[in-house]
């Protein structure tokens, strides 16, 4: 009989989540990291469901982090012009943001995700102790990401973070699940109500006008995602207490929740001036203005478009000085 599906995975997730599984399912193995988010890896995936004869009726089931969900989204969502994906998320990024929403791509070597689809999965399942193993930092990653939840839109997420993050960070697994579950709706909320990134759901790049820029200028190495995150919502609470649009009382506590959930790597040899210009190329610069997602306070966010260049520019020279300096 034709297998049904295809289960897509990487070395390291199933030695720690998966073992046993590959005695008994299909599976496609796919480079660890993101360098495996090229069209190569998608050419690979396809040559692999057309030998095991997939139909539309087969499914993809992507076990992983953002990198295997973002790469199976996409393979689902044009092998015979699309066939049902379904994610197993298993970093915490991936169950509070990357396998919701429906956005999978690839990287360019123009640029990352410039090629993709939107594809949303027919089923996300999470499971908070598949994230046991996972190292120290790609956890920690994943609580920043979570943290602009709370930020952007649910004052007791917030709140939950001021009060217990310690059980977050020794995962405890109860907390974890009331964690994803809160992120989880956030996220669906928003993409339901704006599926295709017209408006509302820029808010969810609350911390990433920054932190894509720092990821840039650091060229993607020594910097995880959330980590830049952490450090984009600083900047953004910064920007926002500067324009006055931000109580510094609240800019403190979102300062003080993000350092909570630890250490953000030294930025040595990051210049601010790279920082300045990767945000002259981002991609969400409309109209020549770079667009930032500013809080006004916790649980509440605005989009705007005139931030003046010189608060900017103190904010990245500030931070990054902070940085070099942290011991
Ligand atoms: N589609 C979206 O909406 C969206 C949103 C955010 C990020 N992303 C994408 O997600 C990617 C980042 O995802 P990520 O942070 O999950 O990184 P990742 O997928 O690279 O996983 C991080 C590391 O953890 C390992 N790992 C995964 N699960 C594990 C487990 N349970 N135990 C031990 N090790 C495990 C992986 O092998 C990898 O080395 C980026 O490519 C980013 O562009 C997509
Ligand atoms: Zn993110």
């Amino acid at each position: 009989m034709k297998p049904p599906y295809l289960i897509v995975s990487q070395p390291r997730i199933l030695k720690a989540v998966g073992q046993g599984l590959k005695k008994q399912f299909p599976i496609e193995m796919i480079p660890d990291g993101e360098r495996a988010k090229t069209l190569t890896t998608v050419t690979r995936l396809l040559d692999r469901m057309v030998a095991l004869n997939l139909t539309r009726q087969s499914t993809l089931i992507a076990l992983g982090g953002g990198v295997v969900g973002d790469v199976s989204g996409f393979v689902a969502s044009i092998y015979m012009r699309g066939i049902p994906v379904v994610q197993v998320p298993t970093t915490l990024l991936a169950q509070v943001d990357s396998s919701i929403g429906g956005k999978t791509g690839v990287n360019h070597r123009a640029g990352k995700n410039l090629i993709g689809t939107f594809h949303q999965p027919r089923l996300v399942l999470s499971d908070p102790l598949v994230l046991m193993k996972l190292p120290e930092r790609e956890y920690a990653s994943g609580l920043f990401e979570s943290l602009k939840y709370g930020v952007i839109r649910d004052v007791e997420l917030f709140e939950e973070f001021e009060r217990n993050t310690p059980g977050l960070l020794k995962r405890d697994p109860e907390a974890i699940e009331r964690l994803v579950a809160r992120c989880a709706r956030i996220k669906a909320e928003v993409v339901m109500a704006d599926e295709k990134e017209g408006n509302l759901r820029r808010i969810l790049n609350f911390g990433h006008t920054i932190g894509h820029a720092l990821e840039a200028a650091a060229r993607y190495q020594r910097i995880k995602h959330g980590e830049a995150v952490g450090y984009g919502m600083v900047a953004a609470s910064r920007i926002a207490a500067r324009l006055g649009k931000l109580d510094e009382s609240e800019r403190r506590r979102i300062e003080s929740a993000t350092n909570g959930i630890g250490r953000l790597p030294l930025l040595d040899g990051v210049k601010g001036r790279s920082v300045l210009n990767a945000l002259q190329h981002d991609k969400k610069i409309l109209n020549g203005a770079v667009h930032f997602v500013l809080p006004r306070a916790i649980g509440k966010v605005e989009i705007t478009p005139d931030v003046p260049f010189e608060i900017v520019r103190d904010v990245v020279k500030g931070m990054l000085d902070e940085a070099k300096r942290k011991p």
